[in-house]
């Protein structure tokens, strides 16, 4: 039978997961692909760490040459993450021959479009379905079972880590440091979990999925991303009172030939389905013009998850279908299509907005009249009473509005900071309906 020679770039938390399934699923593996499919190096940084797995004597190496030279080796699994020294290492293996399979959507984000060019110039295949939610197969839907629509709208929790933590603070009341701690424990976290609960790691999933989904080359830079880090619990509690529930989403929505991006906290009514969402789970609501509705879900984050759909790209590579795909997707040539970046400031929305103030006279009318002076319509306010831990006369105010141009309402927020009755920082989210 022909033996497919595979090594991994990382033994950590995927890589180790990886190795488990190629060393104790043979059988199945065999079955799947009529190879042989055979783990011959394992790259690591620091040899004598103990490892998840236990891996066969002489794999481990730390040497990325013994990879490139190895003739045996068709395919390389780059899991180690970061994004200069595995961009080298890819483009390095690319040129040697080597098909590559990543998880690291750090890299794609950033150099997909000269990682893809050198993949199609060397005759080789780049496959990432574990980049984007992890084991939901989001990748394989969007490149191949939908591949009959224009997708004109995505709405998904994109990072585990993020929808944990908030998932802790809102049912266990877990303050946020114990929520992250946990999630770094369950290795659901980048080695820099910032990267989590800034917004960077959803947004680099939602830019790989605007190359896909629209074409779209959208640098990071390019649309806005807020993360979860300054969310108050607070916040959380007030809006359940609202009846919402606050997740981190990312989102695209195509409108003509303008595509707007972003990633924000949001509020989604209770009972949406991705409000439903929790803990490492990642959902992903795709509307196509043709199919109308989609919703995946599943485990975006953690070791097996995320291992099974690297070995599912494994496979692809083993029977062909990776390099078919490759191929015929011709993904980060350029920006395809005629679809253009809009800035997400002119995109419509709901928003929520809390704020503290003293209770005195005439507050309540100078804000109303900064949200009118931005034609920024209110549909509920809620004053609370003064809250113990606040000294003085100072009490939470909170106001869902109507449809606002994200711009106006940024304005509005912008002068009522001013305001000489204001405590503390602002606290705003557009609202989902
Ligand atoms: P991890 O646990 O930190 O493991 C990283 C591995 O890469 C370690 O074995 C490390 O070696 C090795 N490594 C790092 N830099 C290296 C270098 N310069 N040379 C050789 N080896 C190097 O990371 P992880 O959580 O498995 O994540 C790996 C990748 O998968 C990242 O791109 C991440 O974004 C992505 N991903 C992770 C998840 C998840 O749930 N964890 C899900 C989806 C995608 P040592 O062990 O010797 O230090
Ligand atoms: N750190 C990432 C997350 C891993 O929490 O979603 C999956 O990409």
């Amino acid at each position: 039978m022909e033996t497919y020679g595979i090594g991994l770039i990382g033994c950590g938390t995927v890589g180790s997961g990886v190795a488990r399934i190629l060393l104790e699923h043979t059988e199945r593996l065999t079955a799947r692909t009529g190879k042989k499919l055979q783990l011959r190096r394992v790259l690591v940084r620091d040899p004598a760490k103990r490892r998840q797995v236990e891996l066969p004597p002489g794999l481990v190496t730390t040497r990325l040459e013994d990879l490139k030279t190895d003739p045996n080796i068709q395919v390389v699994a780059e899991l180690a993450g970061g994004v200069d020294w595995p961009r080298r290492a890819v483009l390095e293996l690319l040129e040697a021959g080597k098909d590559i399979v990543t998880a690291n959507k750090a890299l794609l984000a950033e150099h997909g479009a000269e990682l893809f060019d050198a993949g199609r110039r060397f005759g080789r295949a780049i496959a990432f379905e574990a980049s984007v939610a992890g084991g939901v197969p989001i990748i394989t839907a969007l490149t191949q079972s939908l591949a009959a629509n224009q997708i004109t709208a995505v709405q998904a929790i994109l990072n585990g880590t993020s929808n944990f933590i908030l998932t802790g603070m809102s049912e266990e009341n877990l303050p946020y440091r114990d929520a992250l701690a946990e999630a770094q424990r369950l290795g659901y976290a980048e080695a820099d979990p910032t990267l989590d609960v800034d917004g960077t790691d959803a947004a680099q999933k939602l830019a790989i999925l605007a190359q896909i989904a629209f074409g779209v080359n959208a640098r990071l830079d390019s649309f806005e991303r807020r993360g979860i880090a300054e969310i108050d619990s607070i916040d959380i509690q007030y809006a359940r009172e609202l009846g919402y529930t606050i997740k981190l989403l990312a989102e695209a929505w195509l409108s003509g030939r303008k595509l707007a991006l972003h990633v924000s906290p949001v509020l989604l009514r209770k009972h949406d389905p991705l409000a439903l969402v929790r803990g490492p789970y990642n959902a992903i609501h795709l509307v196509g013009d043709v199919v109308g509705d989609t919703l995946f879900y599943g485990r975006g984050a953690g070791q097996m998850p995320t291992a099974s759909a690297v070995v599912a790209d494994l496979i692809d590579m083993a029977v062909g279908r990776a390099h078919n795909t490759f191929r015929s997707l011709r993904l980060w040539c350029g920006n395809g299509g005629n679809i253009e970046l809009q800035p997400s400031s002119t995109v419509r929305s709901r928003f929520y907005l809390r704020m503290f103030v003293e209770d005195r006279p005439g507050v309540l009318a100078q804000i109303c009249t900064v949200l009118a002076n931005y034609r920024i319509s209110i549909t509920s306010l809620i004053q609370h009473e003064a809250l113990e831990d606040h000294e003085g006369d100072i009490v939470p105010l909170v106001i869902m509005t109507h449809t606002a141009s994200t711009a106006d309402f940024r304005a509005a927020v912008a002068d009522l900071a001013d305001l000489p009755f204001l405590r503390e920082t602002i606290a705003y989210y557009p609202v989902a309906d």
